[in-house]
């Protein structure tokens, strides 16, 4: 009779309703967070929302030391998660219980909670950590600079592992503290606003608040001997700027250009609309590299960007980066155009204002520089590839695309466009698509056409197409 009520089937699956989730049915994070360019980068299976670095760095030794306490929030039933690390992990505590914890491939940290962390619970995890970061080969290199009085932690795609565990993707974006000792007479540098700076026992501790979403490789830290200057904004924003004393010839440009960051970012908003962060600088330490780093707030630039002189229009690319990049990040890696497109454009746009070749001028040049059978045409700035993510092409070709699209929908829906875009995804992430789709929104005119043709075919647009975007 009872087998006749109630069939075996669903009789196992009442009786499995009862019985609480098992351990079983909670699975690892995945390894990467699933981006097609770099599938170990990030991890699966949680969302940070904050870090706290308490930290302290030896420059003699190069012994960074400390405690990362992250909070976040798993997004599936979690049996175990990875963090993204390079240095060594001597303690690991989730919610206040210690963990167990491996090193599988060198830049994964994995994390094994006693109890398994149902989907939806908000989490607390304390690493602690200490290592010589400058000698710590990850994905096959070496990221941090150091210099004769201190290190420097800059870098893209990735950064973030050389100095702290983090799901390191910018498509997980958090707010960040840190708080970084250095011997006396030493400065720490980093993104956002100093909360405090205190000493003792020989001890300098500099307390840095970074209090919007941020992308990992955004956050930097820069320990050096610096000559620092303050100021604050027309709207009362701090300015923090620092720059080594070891910067040697060098030393003037690099201030001549790094003192105008205010001005710009000024000039900027009348472009983009507000600055969409609570402080602004810039800082220069003594490194040997080349180049120059949007990181959140405070810029990071390298001597030899001031070589020839004052140079402002890497001051107008990496500010430009702080509403194009950094307050709307990508959300794959492929999406760098919104990035570097629009920060090479903002340096036409800076060109054409300083009476230095209008934007059309820049871009007729460009176009003219680089024959058909010019390798700069087959990459494809919409998808670039990883090996060709900071390609010329990315910028030039990318602002090239900008400048088709500003003649096809005119001044004005060109400029209601440029502001848009930041407000409409502010402090979130996008895709090259988004895009594409809020200008049509926006001009209402369709314009798949001529992205395809400057975004994605590996190959120099014709004159017609030049011709036909230029009106
Ligand atoms: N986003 C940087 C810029 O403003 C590019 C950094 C490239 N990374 C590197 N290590 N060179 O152009
Ligand atoms: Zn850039």
């Amino acid at each position: 009779m009872y087998r006749r009520l109630i069939a075996p089937g669903a009789l196992a699956a009442a009786l499995m309703l009862a019985i609480p989730a098992s351990a079983a049915d909670f699975t690892p994070g995945a390894s990467g967070i699933g981006d097609p360019y770099y599938p170990d980068y990030g991890n699966g299976g949680y969302d940070v929302s904050h870090y706290d670095l308490r930290l302290k760095y030896q420059p003699k030794t190069d012994v960074l030391e400390g405690t990362a306490t992250i909070l976040a929030t798993s997004t599936q039933d979690l049996s175990r998660f990875n963090l993204d690390f390079g240095l060594k992990a001597s303690e690991v505590l989730v919610n206040g219980k210690k963990a167990r914890f491996a090193t599988s491939g060198v830049e994964e940290l994995e994390v094994t909670p006693p109890t398994g962390l149902p989907k939806g619970s908000s989490f607390t995890v304390v690493v602690r950590y200490s290592g010589k970061p400058s000698d710590v080969k990850l994905y096959g290199f070496t990221s941090p600079q150091r210099t004769p009085d201190g290190a420097v932690f800059a870098n893209e795609p990735e950064s973030a592992a050389w100095w702290f565990p983090s799901n390191d993707h910018p498509r997980d974006k958090a707010t960040y503290d840190v708080s970084v000792a250095v011997p006396d007479g030493t400065q720490a540098i980093s993104n956002g606003v100093l909360q405090s700076q205190t000493s003792k026992l020989g001890w300098t501790r500099f307390n840095w608040r970074s209090n919007k979403p941020q992308a990992t490789y955004l956050a930097t830290l820069a320990v050096g001997k610096f000559d620092i200057t303050t100021d604050k904004t027309a709207d009362g924003l701090p300015v923090v700027n620092a720059y080594s004393k070891d910067l040697g010839d060098n030393y003037g440009a690099a201030r001549a250009s790094v003192e105008r960051t205010t001005e710009v970012a000024e000039w900027l908003e009348t472009k983009f609309g507000k600055y969409p962060f609570n402080a602004l600088g810039g800082y220069v330490p003594n490194v040997p590299s080349h180049f120059a780093l949007e990181t959140q707030t405070r810029p990071f630039y390298s001597p030899a960007q001031f070589a020839n002189g004052a140079n402002v229009s890497v001051i107008v690319h990496e500010l430009a980066h702080q509403w194009y990049g950094d307050s709307v990040s990508v959300d794959g890696w492929k999406d760098i155009w919104i990035n570097e497109g629009f920060a090479r454009y903002s340096q036409w746009l800076w060109s054409e204002k300083e009476g230095e070749g209008t934007a059309q001028e820049l871009a007729d040049y460009v176009y003219a520089q680089h024959p058909a059978d010019d390798a700069f045409w087959t990459v494809k700035p919409g998808d670039p590839g990883a090996e060709n993510q900071f390609d010329i092409a990315v910028y030039d070709r990318g602002a090239l695309a900008i400048q088709a699209l500003r003649n096809a929908v005119g001044e004005k829906k060109f400029s209601e466009i440029l502001k848009g875009w930041p407000q409409e995804h502010a402090y979130g992430n996008a895709k090259v698509g988004d895009f594409v789709q809020y200008a049509e929104k926006v001009s209402g005119k369709p314009l798949a056409g001529l992205f395809d043709t400057w975004l994605y075919q590996p190959s120099k647009p014709g004159t017609a197409a030049a011709q036909r975007d230029r009106v």
